[in-house]
């Protein structure tokens, strides 16, 4: 046993000279980035994001979700994460994330951890990251290596975040657009929709689907519900939640496709990508027969999404807070 341990040590130390000697390039990222000086970072960040989500299922669509809307925004730096302060205006503010977007106390807790562990080494931009891909994984969806070694800006960009990220209003043509402007393509767009098989969405969302002359690509019964909840009686409900997958709200499967087929897509931005008749309707009917493909594509399209625009070498910071700039 102690020869075990301590020839895994032995392995280990050469393995960190040879990555040192190759990792003077600061040019990109890669998957063995925190090998060497924080080791342990990968399970300190999954015992963190299992534990949330043992605690509250929804909060792995949340981490999911705190991801994209980091990497729309100025690439992912995490600029997502900081807090309004007298001298800095964050993104938390922005019209797609206020009042929206959950799972900073969870990110919180786990950089706590991780700067106990190794002090000023992993960036808040990779805990995102590895956090999103931890979530799919805990909800039942694919795997993959996560490329590691962004660093973390000292800024936001409100109006960025005001016009970047899409609406869910959004038709086709415009969805499209948003993940053309961040080199994102129309298939990564259907794909990366998917994340929609998990978590939920405000009445506010959705609203507009269900008043004066309802949205008739909308299943009547759904649609009946969804009146329910969210124009229910005189009150305007624009804070009830809807399951986004109303089949299998915590399990990350292709069910969101399916879903589509039959007119129970929640989000208007959901819904179009099957009912406009335009060129993303292939790819969901696609998906709905092949849950395989639509996993293999999700895998490599959100390895795409981490890639957006990182701050690498000596640009930005290691945050040793992820709610503000050292
Ligand atoms: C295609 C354009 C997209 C639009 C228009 C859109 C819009 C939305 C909206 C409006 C909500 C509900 C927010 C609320 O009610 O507070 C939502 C939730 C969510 N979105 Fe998207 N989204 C898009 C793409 C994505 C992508 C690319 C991902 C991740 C890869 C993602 C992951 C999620 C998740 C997991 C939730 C549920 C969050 C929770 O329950 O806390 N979305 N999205
Ligand atoms: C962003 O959108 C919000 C809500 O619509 C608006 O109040 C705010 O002025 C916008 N901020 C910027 C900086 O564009
Ligand atoms: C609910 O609120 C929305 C937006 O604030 C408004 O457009 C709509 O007319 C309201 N509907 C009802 C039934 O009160």
């Amino acid at each position: 046993m102690a020869s075990a341990v301590s020839f895994y040590f032995i392995l280990l130390l050469v393995l960190c000279l040879l990555v040192t000697a190759k990792a003077s390039d600061a040019g990109s990222l890669k998957p063995d980035y925190y090998l060497c000086n924080c080791p342990e970072a990968e399970a300190i960040i999954f015992s963190g994001v299992q534990k949330a989500v043992a605690q509250e299922p929804r909060m792995a669509a949340s981490l999911l979700r705190l991801h994209f809307h980091d990497c729309f925004v100025n690439g992912c730096d995490a600029s997502v994460l900081l807090d309004d302060t007298p001298t800095l205006t964050g993104e938390k503010t922005a019209a797609p994330n206020a009042n929206s977007l959950r799972g900073f106390e969870v990110i919180d807790s786990i950089k706590a951890e991780l700067e106990f562990a190794c002090p000023g080494i992993v960036s808040c931009a990779d805990i995102l990251a590895i956090a999103a891909r931890d979530s799919v994984l805990l909800t039942g969806g694919p795997v993959w290596q996560v490329q590691l070694g962004r660093r973390d800006s000292r800024t936001a960009n409100k109006a960025l975040a005001n016009t970047s990220i899409p609406a869910p209003t959004s038709n086709v043509p415009k969805l499209i657009q948003k993940f053309q402007n961040v080199g994102l393509t129309r298939e990564d767009m259907v794909t990366l929709s998917g994340a929609h098989t998990i978590g939920k969405a405000r009445c506010a969302t959705f609203n507009a689907r269900l008043q004066n002359q309802p949205d008739p690509t909308l299943e009547k019964l759904l649609l009946t519900s969804l009146q329910m909840l969210c124009l229910n009686g005189f009150s305007n409900n624009s804070n009830a939640v809807a399951n986004l997958d109303l089949q299998t709200p915590i399990i990350f499967d292709n069910k969101y496709y399916k879903n589509l087929l039959s007119g129970e897509g929640i989000l208007m931005s959901d819904q179009v990508l099957y009912s406009s008749g335009g060129s993303t309707e292939a790819l969901v009917k696609f998906y709905t027969e092949n849950q395989k493909a639509f996993f293999e594509n999700f895998k490599v399209s959100m390895i795409k999404m981490g890639n957006i625009q990182p701050l690498l070498g000596k640009d930005g910071e290691i945050r040793h807070n992820c709610r503000f700039p050292n």
